[in-house]
């Protein structure tokens, strides 16, 4: 558009007159030229400029109308008709306009804020179970087809369970590798799973095959070690129940948990609540591109449940024997995943956690 400060008074030149050389036919022709500006206007700023310059205080229909007063009251009459009927001639095309460029800014709008249904959708991610659920799962899956049931009990444990139940009266050697956070002089955090074993046997309900997974905690943090972790206990007590059936067990258990034939070593060991007592032992093959060395693993101790714990839990020895053993179920998954960090299992950093969708 033109410059309209220069341009509105020279396109309305040839109506520089006054009222008396007015007449109807040259009135329709202004408003003939006022309408055809009015078209020409393509944002509502160019708009509000024509409008001003046609009907504001300096323009010629606000002239003419001021100058009614000089004219005879017959005259008045005729002119001051003419005049009205330009005005609402002009006003209505002013308005007309205004509703046209308001309703084309909007659909400029909405056409530039349309949603394009072209794009690919984002997806939807769907969550996986943590690896040590999954660990724990595939782990339970095995035990649970030998005729095993699980059991559970308190993570918050008297010392009689944790400790006494099964052997450890407070002043043996053995509670110093138990890293234990106490309450009180009486309550724990359970620090093994062993207590689920006491609890069962005293129900007396023989014979007993059952595994227990839960939650323990020892005051312990570092790559390979976390102040909470989870364990599967495995107890099982009959008339006839012994070491052999033990180690074919857990021998079967490790094959199929790794999904591999493994050299397996049981290795003599200690713990006050079963006699004899083991080390199970995993051979890792050496790594030639890293340099290492073949070498064996712990994964697990086991052994007969001491004569004195069947006792402690009213159970007569003579009669009844057992085995029980216990394993961390977060080196399972550090052993079947290939991760060098127990920590990584806790952060839960969703890219960790995904890898094991
Ligand atoms: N409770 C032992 C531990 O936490 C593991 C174990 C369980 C050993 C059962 C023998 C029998 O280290």
């Amino acid at each position: 558009m033109t410059d309209l400060t220069t341009s509105s008074d020279a396109r309305f030149d040839a109506f520089s007159l006054t009222l008396n050389e007015l007449d109807d036919a040259k009135l329709q022709a202004f408003g003939d030229d006022a309408i055809a500006w009015v078209a020409t206007a393509s944002t509502p700023q160019d708009l509000q400029t024509i409008r001003v310059a046609l009907t504001g205080k300096k323009s010629h229909l606000t002239t003419w109308s001021k100058q009614l007063g000089t004219l005879d009251a017959d005259a008045k009459k005729t002119v001051g008709g003419w005049l009205h009927a330009l005005r609402t001639r002009i006003q209505t095309a002013l308005d007309d306009a205004q509703k046209q460029l308001a309703a084309q800014a909007l659909a400029a709008k909405l056409a530039s804020e349309a949603i394009d249904i072209t794009l690919p959708a984002r997806g939807q991610s769907v969550g996986n179970l943590h690896p040590i659920t999954q660990t724990a799962e595939r782990m339970q899956a095995f035990f649970l087809q030998a005729g095993f049931e699980v059991a559970t009990g308190p993570e918050v444990e008297s010392d009689y369970y944790n400790f006494e139940a099964l052997n450890i009266p407070s002043h043996h050697p053995a509670r110093a590798m138990h890293d234990t956070f106490y309450f009180d002089a009486s309550y724990v955090l359970r620090t093994h799973t062993s207590s689920v074993q006491i609890r069962t046997m005293e129900q007396g309900n023989l014979p007993i095959r059952i595994i227990c997974p839960g939650r323990v905690y020892r005051n312990d943090s570092d790559q390979t070690h976390s102040p909470m972790f989870h364990q599967l206990e495995g107890l099982y007590v009959s008339e006839s129940t012994n070491f052999a059936e033990l180690k074919g067990l857990i021998d079967a258990f490790l094959q199929a948990f790794f999904g591999r034939k493994l050299h397996i070593r049981f290795r003599p060991s200690y713990f006050p609540f079963t006699e004899p007592s083991a080390e199970v032992d995993i051979w890792a093959e050496g790594d030639a591109a890293s340099g290492k060395g073949g070498r064996w693993l712990e994964v697990m101790g086991c052994g007969m449940v001491h004569p004195q714990v069947l006792k402690n839990c009213g159970i007569d020895p003579s009669r009844y024997q057992g085995f029980a053993f216990g394993m961390g179920i977060e080196r399972f998954a550090m052993l079947y995943y290939g991760v060098q960090d127990l920590r990584l299992f806790f952060q839960n950093d969703v890219r960790f956690l995904k890898q094991f969708a």
